[in-house]
């Protein structure tokens, strides 16, 4: 009994240390990033999908209904929100360059909190790694201490899957036993383990009145693929429960352009021996079921780590004086980038996302509006999965001028007047 009455007695003073920090007023900042999340949770409306903890914080936050990616690619994505910036603006459209070289000295996120007299830390993948954040993660100008990567995501592209033939392979869907993993680990279970005693250290260095507030990002890899997961996560979703999306085919009158030959994916062992036509494939039905399986399970693992973040800041009693931010950037990889032609701008009315593909010049970053070579226009009224492109019908003719016109104005004419 004596331990308990001392837990309780310290978990109050690092409540008391850090809801009156140094200016009385700032509080501590927990910043969630998920590779590739979709609205697949059970907020959302997703009543098969197991993420308990990511519901509990949305039930006691503010959960964002018509939140959009600038660029559904992962590191364009991440340096946009990150900088506050679109990707015209920081002219990042790829992995290939560093914008405070390519396009300005802006201002992160963190680093705006580290200037103002924060401790800044990154854990796992917050900024895209390599040469998109200059191979440091952004420091120094973002954080404090140098980024934290767990040591497990050196196997991403290694043969550590089991197969039915009693071999590893290198796979897109990959239950493991974690404990029989190299390290005995996966990197989402390290970065967490990582956060939860950063925030143990910071509840201790509280005690001895150091009294920093904390801009902590938490950067989890899954559910991107590969969908490598503990594989007790895939007993939540049997297959007899997962259904084909409603829409698994090629859209008819979709512009090739827009069209996503899944490249990555192929690269893996259990996909390529699908022999899967490039670039429409069809994708087996059963491999497609396979594929859900693996994205809900390694979805509901990656809610388990963030749940023992969650955790570990109710137990350091941190909970109180902490603005939890969690957000999923929906990246995509495509290696298709390097030499970029056409870029598609796209724009979302209460009723409509129309998109246009048009000639890009990528020495000077400027997209040429007089050479458009393909439209998108989808009535969200009556298809809201976006799977009749009606661009090309003559009856929408006057419509997608209108919407033309609107998104050649571009966003600043839509700004509020002040
Ligand atoms: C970029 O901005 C930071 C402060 O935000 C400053 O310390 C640094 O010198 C700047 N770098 C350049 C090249 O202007
Ligand atoms: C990028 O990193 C290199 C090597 O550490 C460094 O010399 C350079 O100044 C960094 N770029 C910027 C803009 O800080
Ligand atoms: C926590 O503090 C210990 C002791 O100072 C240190 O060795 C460790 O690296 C710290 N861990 C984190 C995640 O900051
Ligand atoms: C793969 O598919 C192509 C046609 O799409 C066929 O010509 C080829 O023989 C197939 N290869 C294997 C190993 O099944």
């Amino acid at each position: 009994m004596r331990a308990t009455t001392a837990t309780v007695a310290i978990c109050l003073l690092f409540v008391q240390c850090f809801a009156v920090s140094k200016d009385g007023e700032s509080p501590n900042v927990l910043f969630l990033v998920i590779d590739d999340l979709r609205p697949a949770l059970g907020c959302y409306g997703y009543q098969n999908v197991v993420t308990p903890n990511i519901d509990q914080l949305a039930a006691k936050g503010i959960k964002f209904n018509n939140a959009f990616v600038q660029q559904a690619v992962c590191g364009p994505s991440r340096t946009s929100f990150l900088t506050g910036r679109r990707p015209d603006t920081t002219r990042l459209y790829d992995f290939y360059s560093y914008w405070r070289t390519a396009a300005g000295n802006f201002t992160t996120l963190p680093q705006h909190f580290k200037e103002a007299g924060y401790f800044t830390a990154s854990v796992g993948k917050v900024f895209h790694p390599g040469i998109a954040s200059n191979f440091s993660d952004d420091a120094p100008y973002s954080w404090s201490v140098p980024a934290y990567h767990p040591p497990t995501q050196k196997y991403k592209m290694k043969k550590v899957c089991p197969g039915p033939d009693g071999q590893l392979h290198m796979n897109l869907v990959c239950p493991v036993e974690v404990k029989s993993q190299p390290l005995g680990s996966l990197p989402d279970i390290q970065s967490a383990d990582f956060a939860v005693e950063f925030l143990q250290n910071v509840s201790a260095s509280c005690q001895e009145s150091q009294k920093q507030p904390f801009f902590l990002a938490v950067g989890f890899h899954k559910p991107h693929i590969p969908f490598k997961y503990p594989k007790e996560f895939q007993d939540l979703y049997p297959l007899s429960n997962i259904h084909l999306a409603p829409d698994p085919s090629l859209p008819p009158d979709l512009p090739t352009i827009a069209w996503n030959p899944f490249t990555d994916i192929r690269k893996r062992e259990d996909v390529q021996a699908l022999n899967i036509s490039f670039p429409y494939g069809p994708v087996p039905r059963q491999f497609q079921l396979l594929m859900r399986q693996g994205y809900y399970a390694a979805t509901s693992y990656t809610d388990s780590q963030v749940g023992r973040v969650l955790a570990a800041l109710d137990e350091q009693g941190l909970a109180s004086s902490t603005i939890v931010v969690l957000v999923g950037d929906h990246g995509e990889f495509s290696e298709l980038l390097h030499d970029i032609q056409y870029m598609g701008y796209s724009m979302r009315t209460e009723k409509y996302r129309y998109t246009e593909w048009v000639t890009f010049k990528p020495k000077t970053f400027k997209p040429d509006f007089d050479r458009v070579a393909a439209r998108e226009l989808y009535l969200h009224d009556s298809d809201d999965l976006e799977d009749h492109n009606v661009a090309g019908k003559s009856e929408y003719r006057h419509l997608v001028q209108q919407l033309s016109q609107q998104l050649r104005k571009g966003w600043r004419n839509a700004l509020p007047s002040e």
